[in-house]
């Protein structure tokens, strides 16, 4: 599965950067995510049958939903990297989870590609979730591609479908294939660039890969008759109309290249890839906190997006996944952590899949290191190697909407308390804030989504054997305080004062409205947005 891992030699760090496509799936839960996941590592022959990568709906559980609680909620909720050759380009797919209450856990993903591919539904265009998603998009500056999945089965029409992006996200779809025939009455595509035809072939339910059946225009209106008349008079509606592809506006993530297909029927995946493999942007030089670029010949360096435990609930271990900016990492290669100007040692570094961990060897800017017990490591950490330092900026938090305060039933496991809420906010599970008033065993937790709260629950009860109680608080709007001397002001009937693990003092109110009598009682109080709040 791995590509960098069996390479050997060390190759030129640019070169293999320029290899790179590194990329995540954003999608509305049951868009086809996990199916597309399948489709395009079937394409690229990593495994021999769709199903193997995860393990929904009865289909061989081989790499991903390891976790109880994502199988039962059908969400998945960790994140790591699938990596495969295709074309002779190295792609990484990172998984993002499944449920926009971990909206913050696909920010930080999203932190570490170079592109998105867009999922809709055929009949559903653009769901809630794709919209939030999306807006993190918007907000990192990340270039789109559109995948509009289902059209084996009826659904909307085409330009209907485009018209939403347009008009719902701004983004100007610039369609690269056009269906021929309606959702669910499909014949195959429109290939813009070529004007031939892609023929869709029945496969058994995405077993095999759909054989491409090309025809040029003539032999395809001969076939086809009035579904192929009308696919080319849209498509000449789409020249005059704008949607012709523009790669500027492409990378500047303002017009979106689309495609249609049907992941379960392995349609429309290997154009996918094609695309991805001639549009998708290649890493680049990463800024760092001064702003200076990266270059990617410099030495290692690499930052920390992900950090989960018990990925392998036989070992319970502990995995930070690091995205690699510059240089050539190499397995055992002794590297610096920024935060703490500690060595840090390399020698179990992985490459990881839900439980499909491979050794890896190398790895090259863009790849992901998942690095095996790196207790010392958090979100957002860097590691670089030689001279001078370098530190990449920070992994903004969100504004948590949700708060409960937590505390141990068990008084006799309170060690295990401590130490299990402290893991789960150096992982970013929740938030953790923490105030003198209500002391070190009863601290607030603080979510984007409610679900965030199940999974500290179960992880505490599960993995860290403390049960837990928790007690909603009735307070939705937080903001930072901006002058730390301020704070006896802050905390009074209306509101609550509560430190950040990173330190920052935050100011929790019920509701806007509290907030704003608050600031016309005292106009001198400092509040500031939680940073990310945007997105
Ligand atoms: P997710 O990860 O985004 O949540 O979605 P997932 O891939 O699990 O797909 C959700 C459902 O949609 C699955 O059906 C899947 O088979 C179906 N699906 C995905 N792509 C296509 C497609 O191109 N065409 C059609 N017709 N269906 C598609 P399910 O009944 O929930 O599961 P299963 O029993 O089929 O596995």
């Amino acid at each position: 599965m791995s590509a960098a891992s069996t390479t050997g030699q060390i190759a030129d760090p640019v070169r293999e950067a320029h290899r790179r496509r590194t990329f995540a799936v954003i999608s509305h839960p049951d868009a086809g995510k996990s199916t597309l996941t399948e489709a395009l590592a079937l394409h690229a022959k990593v495994i021999s049958e769709a199903g193997a990568v995860h393990g929904k709906g009865g289909r061989r559980g081989v790499v991903s939903d390891w976790l109880e609680m994502e199988r039962t909620r059908g969400i998945s909720i960790t994140s790591a990297a699938l990596q495969f050759e295709y074309d002779d380009c190295v792609i990484n797919l990172l998984d993002t989870p499944g449920h926009s209450d971990f909206s913050e856990d696909t920010y930080r993903v999203l932190s570490a590609v170079d592109s998105a591919v867009m999922l809709l539904d055929a009949a559903k265009g653009l769901e809630p979730q794709t919209l939030k998603l999306f807006d993190v998009c918007r907000h990192r500056g990340i270039p789109v591609i559109t995948f509009i999945n289902k059209w084996d089965r009826p659904g909307r029409e085409a330009l209907e479908l485009c018209d939403e992006v347009q008009e719902r996200i701004g983004l100007r779809p610039m369609p690269l294939t056009w269906p021929v025939g309606e959702s669910g009455r499909f014949h195959g595509v429109l290939e813009r660039s070529s004007g031939e035809f892609v023929g869709y072939e029945r496969t058994t339910h995405g077993a095999t890969i759909a054989a491409e059946n090309r025809l040029p225009p003539d032999e395809a209106q001969a076939e086809v008759g009035e579904d192929w008349d009308r696919a080319v008079e849209e498509a000449e509606l789409l020249s005059a109309s704008g949607g012709d592809f523009d790669a500027e506006a492409f990378y500047a993530a303002t017009a979106t290249p689309v495609l249609f297909g049907s992941a379960v029927r392995n349609f429309g995946i290997g154009q996918l890839l094609q695309q991805l493999v001639a549009l998708a942007p290649r890493p680049e030089p990463r800024a760092d906190v001064r702003g200076e670029p990266r270059e990617l010949d410099a030495p290692f360096s690499a930052f920390v997006f992900k950090v989960q435990t018990g990925m392998d609930p036989s070992h319970r271990d502990r995995v930070a996944f690091a995205r690699v900016c510059s240089g050539a990492f190499e397995r055992g290669m002794v590297v610096t952590h920024a935060a703490t100007g500690k060595p840090f040692g390399t020698k179990y570094a992985q490459h990881v899949f839900g439980q499909q961990r491979d050794t890896l060897d190398l790895a090259y800017p863009g790849d992901v290191v998942g690095l095996v017990n790196a207790t010392a490591l958090r979100v957002g950490d860097t590691l670089y190697t030689g001279k001078p330092a370098v530190e990449f900026p920070g992994i903004p938090s969100f504004a948590p909407e949700h708060f409960a305060v937590v505390s141990t039933t068990d008084p006799g496991r309170s060690k295990q308390f401590r130490r299990g809420i402290e893991q789960l906010s150096q992982e970013g599970v929740v938030q953790v804030l923490r105030s003198e008033k209500r002391g070190e065993s009863a601290p607030v937790l603080a979510a984007v989504g409610p679900m965030q709260f199940e999974v500290a629950m179960h992880r505490m009860e599960n993995e860290f054997r403390a049960p837990v109680r928790m007690e909603r608080l009735s307070y939705s709007v937080v903001r930072v305080l901006g002058d730390d001397s301020q704070r006896s002001m802050a905390d009074s009937r209306r509101s609550e004062v509560l430190d950040r693990d990173d330190g920052t003092p935050l100011v929790l109110f019920a509701n806007e409205h509290e907030m704003r009598t608050m600031q016309r009682l005292h106009p001198e109080l400092e509040l500031r947005p939680v940073v990310g709040d945007d997105s």
